[in-house]
């Protein structure tokens, strides 16, 4: 199994990244940190801890981050991920799991990334600020990591503004520090990669098939209600998209194609590039290719592997796979 440490601010797209990470049988799923982004820390922290309850997972601790970007005021996306930042459904008020406070997101990530030296595996599907806090803090952990799994950037596109993607957006500074760092290690999956695969009516259909109750389990009831409230919000159906693109899943999922160097085996097509991103002006939060025409051998010059496709209906299906084995 793959030892994953994910971090993440859990609205709609990130409690199917946490069920992906939970019950994917290849993953083993050490701890979960939460950072501000979608809501404020408080909410995403309560959020991660709701969903992890109607799991009924019980043995992952989580560890509340950072409540702000390393320079930027916080920006939240209440508006596509509702009022408590995980619209459509109702999480239990108290969660029987707690947050963990002692030790701290950055010694309980540290410890992990020590005791699992070179295979541990970081996703990300929220704002940087936490990963770029732990390697200003433990510079050395950045040649134990095997890879970084980021959901961010965008090229020639946005959903923050015109030329940014949210996560890249909200805390571009601690995205362009975690690039600088962590760019030979990172597999991104960008929105030009997500927006490729949505939750069309054929793949809601399946998560719940209102035809035949019997078959639904009230946990399946859950992620269904999740997806509608975000298809919703994407104004899915007659508009640009099919359904809603399902960000942080993809980045959980990106992780065994490469950690099993079959691209073909998951559909997997990629390039590797330099990247940057931009700090300030209109392309704040814009992830840039650093010289286009700079050839990079694929085994020898680093950079970041980008996304830029993969077979939609077996990662629908690890999807559907994990819903079942939740239930
Ligand atoms: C990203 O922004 C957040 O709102 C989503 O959870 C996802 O991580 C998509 O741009
Ligand atoms: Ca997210």
């Amino acid at each position: 199994k793959i030892p994953v440490w994910l971090d993440c601010d859990t609205g709609n797209d990130d409690a199917f990244a946490i069920l992906l990470s939970a019950f994917h049988p290849r993953v083993n799923l050490l701890g979960i940190s939460t950072v501000h982004g979608n809501a404020p820390l408080a909410w995403t922290t309560h959020n991660t801890l709701g969903i992890l309850d109607i799991l009924h997972v019980y043995n992952v601790k989580v560890y509340p981050g950072e409540e702000a970007p390393l320079v930027n005021e916080a920006r939240f996306a209440l508006d596509i991920h509702g009022k408590t930042g995980i619209g459509g459904i109702q999480l239990p008020q108290s969660p029987t799991n707690r947050p963990v406070t002692h030790p701290s997101y950055l010694d309980a990530m540290h410890h992990a990334i020590m005791q699992h030296q070179d295979q541990i595996c970081l996703v990300s599907t929220g704002t940087s600020t936490n990963i770029a806090r732990l390697i200003t803090k433990y510079p050395h952990v950045v040649d134990k990591i095997k890879y970084i799994s980021v959901m961010g950037g965008s090229f020639g596109m946005g959903n923050a503004s015109p030329f940014a993607e949210f996560n890249f957006h909200t805390d571009p500074h601690a995205s362009k520090l975690v690039m600088a760092k962590l760019q030979d290690k990172m597999i991104l999956t960008s929105l030009n990669l997500s927006h490729k695969i949505v939750a069309d009516e054929h793949v809601r259909r399946s998560i719940y098939s209102e035809l035949d109750q019997s078959k639904n389990s009230q946990l399946r009831r859950g992620f269904y209600e999740i997806l509608m409230f975000y298809s919703n919000k994407y104004g899915c159906g007659d508009g640009e998209f099919k359904g809603p693109p399902l960000h942080d899943p993809i980045a959980v999922y990106s992780l065994l194609p490469v950690v099993d160097d079959d691209f073909a085996a998951y559909g997997y097509k990629c390039v590797k590039r330099k990247l940057d991103v931009v700090l300030e002006g209109d392309r704040m939060g814009a992830s840039v290719v650093v010289n286009e025409e700079l050839e990079l051998d694929e085994d020898e010059d680093g950079g970041v592997i980008i996304g830029q496709d993969l077979d939609k209906q077996k990662f629908w299906k690890a999807i559907l796979d994990a819903l079942h084995a939740a239930e």
